[in-house]
């Protein structure tokens, strides 16, 4: 592919809730097309983890966006394609941030407006020749309004809920689906309902109900989209 300068170079942003098979989507599409990923939800993630590690309460507004704003966190990737090791004050929190809980803290410190400002430019960082993909809530909303091509994935709550089991059992980590569901169900209702950048899809986003299925359908259908959108793709 040519060149572009940074600024034109195209953004695929993909929002949603979790369990609709964004991340895995997400990799494939960074690792396909050998773009740069952003990743936003592990930079909530680790903001919570942060504020744990320095004693900082979810109350404390100022405390928060001030960690935000001097936010130590790296995304490092050994190689196009590979995983991303994330790292906070230089240390790998990759496995650390992908519990429930930590997820669960990153929802309650992600409403508050002043801490979303202050990761937006750390999140508009990412765009680089020769392009991005972005996964997240806000993406095509808020962080990338002028996307090339906007993706918002949807799955039922329920369906989320049993992916995500699964996900869990299969790391060998223990987990009570009913608990599970009422935990998503918790997440949802403060990603939707807030008032800063609210999970919703842009106005001018497509959207892809994945409740029905599988994983490879759904990549099949997005490559298909990326293909006839993104201007001067050689795919
Ligand atoms: O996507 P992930 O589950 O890692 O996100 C964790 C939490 O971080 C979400 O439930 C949401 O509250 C917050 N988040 C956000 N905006 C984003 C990405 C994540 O508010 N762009």
């Amino acid at each position: 592919m040519l060149s572009v300068p940074a600024s034109q170079a195209p953004i695929i942003t993909v929002d949603g809730p979790s369990g609709t098979g964004k991340g895995t989507i997400c990799s494939y599409l960074a690792d396909w097309l050998q773009w740069h990923f952003l990743d936003s939800g592990a930079l909530y993630r680790v903001l919570a983890l942060a504020a744990e590690k320095y004693g900082i309460s979810s109350d404390d507004e100022a405390a928060l966006v001030n960690l935000a704003k001097n936010l130590n966190v790296e995304f490092k990737v050994a190689e196009a394609g590979s995983l991303v090791n994330v790292e906070l004050d230089s240390m790998t929190v990759t496995d650390e941030i992908r519990t429930e809980t930590c997820g669960n803290a990153a929802s309650v410190i992600a409403p508050i407006a002043e801490v979303r400002q202050a990761l937006l430019s750390r999140q508009r960082a990412f765009h680089q020749s020769p392009g991005l993909i972005a996964d997240g809530r806000d993406m095509g909303t808020v962080v990338f309004p002028d996307a090339t091509l906007k993706i918002y994935l949807t799955a039922s709550a329920e369906e989320r809920a049993k992916r995500r089991y699964k996900q869990l059992k299969e790391k060998g980590i223990n987990a009570n689906l009913r608990d599970l569901s009422a935990a998503i169900a918790e997440r949802d209702e403060r990603d939707s309902t807030r008032a800063a950048s609210p999970l919703k899809p842009a106005e001018d986003a497509i959207v892809i109900d994945t409740s029905t299925l599988d994983i490879d359908a759904v990549l099949v259908n997005i490559s298909e989209l990326v293909r006839n959108t993104v201007p001067g793709l050689q795919k």
